[in-house]
């Protein structure tokens, strides 16, 4: 007789991110436009393997003499360039870790917080879906901090501000590092001073998430907040993501870094160990192997630069095409004109965003909309059916 263990079981809701990857991915119009997943999308709306990546993968194939395990916390060389990258010095006292992309980045600190540093996280209102489920599977208390009013679509900065200073003691805040998710709402480098100081006064943990150095202002802009907490001596986690800057999605890879200045370092860092090593036992290393062997050579580095401010400036130039064509139906012209990186929201209704998919364009049901996904072939169609809804 077989036994039905599972009867019982419910399922889960979609990713509100995924799921529309996967709807436009299964939609058989040639016309569709993918709006949705914040991917970097060139003119002809393909998401391209780097050349500098390339270049890294041939040499790689030539001279990778192994494929024997990397230790627990990844590729030490490759840990060295990605503190380089965002400290602009090989720092010590942080305790660091190769990770499955920002999300293994960010979950194992959020595993390593609720073992040592259990108290409530802070994330925006909104954010980044998946903030909230990765916090919670942890095992963390998950509120959040007024960001950005999504019936008027203006920032709430001055309430930001106001909130941070009534915290209490030792809570973690989470801080998108550059283009916020999903407004594109940053802070100036006088509004990070401020939050700096804030969280020097209160005694708040910050833990940054960077996904996207690199596609705002440009990769000094980009590292201004993390690179001036970080010189303060302030203790924080930072959770980095190379999917969007080196384009490696699939790849995986991403770094933690927890700075500690206790005499603790090698304690926790034990402990990081420990929880990878209990997860998936240690990293990937091809997507390490393919970010240390262009941050390790001049040539290379400056390709990927030069690459990467060629992304930056498409997502400028589309969101500017964008404003020029659909801007009479956007209400908050100025935060969309000023947003950074990929996503802004188009202010539009749920409603709204279920007419333009019956149409094969797919954004967020939030209407958060990806930049990149509009090209000069398609910007057209998508004038064309937004007048057809606004005015039919
Ligand atoms: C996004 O927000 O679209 C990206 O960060 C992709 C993801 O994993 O959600």
């Amino acid at each position: 007789m077989t036994h039905l263990f599972f009867e019982h079981v419910g399922s889960q809701p979609v990713d509100p991110v995924l799921e529309i990857g996967r709807m436009w991915a299964k939609d058989p119009n040639s016309e569709k436009i993918n709006l949705g997943i914040g991917i970097y999308l060139d003119e002809k709306g393909r998401c391209p393997v780097l050349k500098a990546v390339k270049e890294a993968e041939e040499n790689l194939i030539v001279n990778e003499v192994s494929k024997t395990y990397l230790p627990i916390e990844g590729e030490p060389h490759f840990l060295e360039e990605t503190k380089k990258l965002l400290f602009l010095e090989n720092a010590p006292l942080i305790a660091a870790a190769q990770t499955l992309g920002g999300t293994g980045a960010l979950r194992v600190i959020a595993d390593y917080l609720r073992l040592e540093w259990n108290h409530p996280i802070y994330v925006s209102d909104p954010t980044w879906a998946n903030h909230h489920g990765v916090f919670k599977a942890a095992g963390l208390e998950v509120r959040t901090y007024p960001y950005y009013d999504r019936t008027t679509h203006t920032a709430k900065k001055g309430e930001f501000f106001d909130f941070l200073q009534r915290l209490e003691k030792g809570s973690i805040v989470l801080l998108h590092g550059c283009c916020h998710n999903p407004t594109g709402i940053d802070f100036t480098h006088s509004e990070w001073d401020f939050i700096l100081d804030c969280c020097l006064k209160k005694g708040l943990l910050p833990l940054f998430d960077i996904a996207y150095l690199g596609l705002g202002d440009g990769i000094d802009e980009d590292r201004y907040a993390v690179n001036t907490f970080f010189k303060s001596g302030i203790e924080m986690c930072v959770a980095f993501s190379y999917s969007k800057t080196m384009d490696l999605y699939r790849e995986r890879v991403g770094a933690l870094m927890i700075v500690n200045h206790s005499h603790t370092l090698e304690a926790m860092q034990s402990t990081i160990r420990q929880i990878i090593r209990r997860n998936y036992s240690n990293p990937p290393a091809h997507g390490a192997l393919v970010v240390q062997t262009i941050l390790t050579d001049p040539k290379r580095k400056k390709l990927w630069l030069d690459e990467l401010e060629e992304h930056r400036l498409r997502s400028c130039a589309m969101r500017k095409l964008i404003f020029a064509e659909l801007g009479g139906w956007i209400q908050h012209k100025k935060e969309f004109q000023e947003a950074k990186g990929f996503f802004s929201y188009l202010g539009i209704s749920k409603d709204a965003v279920l007419e333009l998919r019956k149409e094969s364009i797919y954004l967020l049901d939030d209407s958060r909309l990806n930049v990149l996904g509009v090209n000069s072939a398609n910007i057209g169609r998508l004038k064309q059916v937004f007048s057809r809804l606004r005015h039919g």
